[in-house]
């Protein structure tokens, strides 16, 4: 039996197609990016979708980005906010490192925090919080050690991340810790993927200066930053000034 929304797509589609429309089976207001599609291919290999992303996508290893990055700024005990998760690539190797902590995960993507939800539905400690696509969800200000993001600025605009600083700013305590990547188009790696990626996708990938980025995030409220560099992506860290 065909549901509510496949006969008014197939009435969309009959009606526009004299008109050179196709209706698509995709809802945008979902944000979803590819990932059904991750998901589906993952199945049908009945893997787990993050392993899927790493060995047939390409994606750089998790654990190895985490160790070189994050891991060593963690205690059992920490609260860490990841923003744009996907399907939990990540979340789900810092969980076991904050055994008595709190993880909670901000996406701009209904159907990626109905399938966190759901991927960490055994995880009390794991908390999915939809996000307006440039603030945090959270009125509570100074409580997390640790912000974590990757994969999601290389497509912010600098007004958006500009936003995110100072909410990243807000909610850490003094002294917490910010991680991050972007594409920095005067190291090799970031430029060379400027002349590749940037063309091929250039309503998806930004390029941002580094003496940009400090800015931003020296107003902020942020210091000591490290740069490491990890394929295209450069991972910036950085403190949260006491104030
Ligand atoms: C390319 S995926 C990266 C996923 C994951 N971090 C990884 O590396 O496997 C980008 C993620 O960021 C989310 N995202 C994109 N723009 C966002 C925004 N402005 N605010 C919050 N989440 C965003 C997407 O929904 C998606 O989950």
């Amino acid at each position: 039996m065909r549901t509510v929304r496949e006969v008014v797509a197939a009435g969309a589609g009959v009606a526009l197609r004299p008109f050179g429309f196709e209706v698509r089976d995709r809802v945008l207001s979902e944000k979803p990016e590819g990932f059904p599609g991750y998901l589906a291919a993952a199945q049908r290999l009945g893997m787990d979708v993050n392993d899927y992303e790493e060995s047939h996508l390409g994606w750089y290893p998790a654990p190895a980005l985490l160790e070189a990055t994050t891991f060593p700024c963690l205690q059992s005990d920490s609260i860490v906010c990841e923003v744009g998760p996907g399907t939990g690539r990540f979340s789900r190797w810092i969980l076991p490192r904050i055994a008595g902590g709190q993880l909670h995960l901000v996406d701009h993507s209904p159907w990626i925090v109905r399938f966190l939800e759901s991927y960490f539905r055994e995880q009390p400690r794991v908390h999915v919080h939809l996000g307006d696509g440039q603030s945090l969800p959270f009125e509570r200000q100074r409580w997390i050690d640790l912000v974590f993001v990757a994969g999601t600025v290389v497509a912010l605009k600098l007004g958006t991340i500009q936003l995110y600083a100072l909410e990243f700013a807000r909610v850490c305590k003094p002294g917490g810790t910010l991680v991050f990547d972007y594409i920095d188009p005067t190291t090799a790696e970031g430029w060379a993927h400027l002349q590749t990626e940037g063309h091929r996708l250039p309503d998806v990938y930004t390029y941002h200066a580094p003496q940009v980025i400090d800015r931003v995030f020296a107003d902020a409220g942020f210091e000591a930053f490290e740069r490491r560099q990890f394929g295209k992506s450069t991972y910036f860290s950085a403190r949260r000034a006491p104030r």
